[in-house]
């Protein structure tokens, strides 16, 4: 199948282009390069240097006449998307209907979308937390990814698109660049190689940190691919289940970074403090057993496995 990603270039989304790659599949990438990279671009994939808020990206559909279209291409940073909500909207909201019309237009069979369960639930009262639960999105971030949602749904009723919408949990791996909506590991990871103490946001009575459901890169890659071969249409949870705190998660960094035998200063071992900062959460878990049973996806790393492989590719590419 040809299989059309947008923000093929960026750090999940040059993953899940592997692993179309890999299945066998012919894959094009729509990415502006905004925040992607040419050097994660697989080589056997095709790309147009295109924005997904510009008319230009019918040629593409016009010429390509992608079987299944994968959007991973979005504004991405909550801060960014609380300082300027009009460009967030612009980017998530607006560009998600323009790729939804050119589907209907060209006759796509499915279309895959990047979503986010560690944001879109807000502070729920249920952890983990299922697809059930209704939404109270604390960004606008969060609110332009379930507009999305609402949009693709709509589609589906009018016109019936196939899609499966994906709620990503907070993702890791190589690639990951430190501003996103989880960079968290590639903050440390960076600050640790660099020789800068790294800092732990937390709230007042939470020194710990925050717990969050860290999932690696390379499972929601597999995720992506089992969502298109699926015949299901529907919502599902991608994440690990399992909750884990930020100074577990920093001293887990520290550990695969040290096994690598990267020297860390023995002062780093605790983290530096600061205060969260606007819409973040104290805890996102989700519950992923929906995936399990309808799609007969589970993720397979550890997060040690995870980091591990993580950490290894940070210090391949050290500059
Ligand atoms: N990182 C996470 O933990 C996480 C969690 C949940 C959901 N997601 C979603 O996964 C997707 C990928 O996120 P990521 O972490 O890989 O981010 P990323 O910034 O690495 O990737 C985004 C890609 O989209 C491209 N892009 C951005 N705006 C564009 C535009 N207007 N037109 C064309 N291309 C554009 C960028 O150049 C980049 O290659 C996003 O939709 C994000 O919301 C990420």
């Amino acid at each position: 199948m040809k299989v059309l990603v947008t923000g093929g270039c960026g750090f999940i989304g040059s993953h899940v282009v592997d692993a179309y790659i890999n299945d066998g599949h012919e894959v094009v990438i729509v990415d502006n390069l905004s925040t992607g990279k040419t050097e994660n671009k697989n080589e056997k994939a095709k790309l147009y240097k295109v924005d997904i808020c510009d008319e230009g990206v019918r040629d593409v559909f016009y010429k390509e006449k992608p079987d299944i279209v994968n959007h991973h291409a979005a504004q991405i940073s909550v801060p960014l998307s609380v300082k300027e909500p009009l460009m967030d909207a612009e980017i998530n909201i607006k560009g998600t209907i323009r790729l939804l019309e050119l589907s209907r237009e060209y006759g796509v069979q499915k279309f895959v979308f990047a979503s986010t369960g560690g944001a879109i639930y807000g502070e729920a009262e249920k952890v983990p937390t299922d697809e059930g639960y209704s939404p109270e999105p604390l960004s606008p971030y969060a609110i332009s990814k379930f507009a999305s949602e609402k949009y693709i749904k709509f589609y589906r009723s009018l016109y019936g698109l196939r899609f499966v919408i994906l709620r990503y949990s907070n993702v890791y791996g190589p690639r990951q660049i430190p501003h996103g909506e989880a960079g968290v590991v590639a903050i440390f990871t960076e600050k640790l190689l660099a020789n800068v103490h790294p800092t732990l946001n937390h709230f007042p009575d939470e020194e710990r940190g925050m717990i969050r459901d860290y999932c690696y890169v390379k499972d929601i890659a597999s995720a992506n691919i089992t969502a298109t071969k699926s015949t299901k249409t529907g919502m599902f949870n991608i994440g690990t289940g399992k909750g884990t705190r930020t100074l577990d998660l920093y001293r887990y960094t520290i550990n695969a970074l040290r096994r690598k035998g990267k020297a860390i200063p023995q002062e780093f071992e605790d983290p530096k403090r600061a205060i969260a900062r606007p819409g973040d959460l104290k805890v996102s878990i989700l519950d992923v057993r929906r995936a399990k049973k309808e799609l007969g996806w589970k993720a397979i790393y550890d997060m040690q496995n995870g980091l591990f492989e993580t950490v290894d590719w940070y210090l391949k590419n050290e500059t």
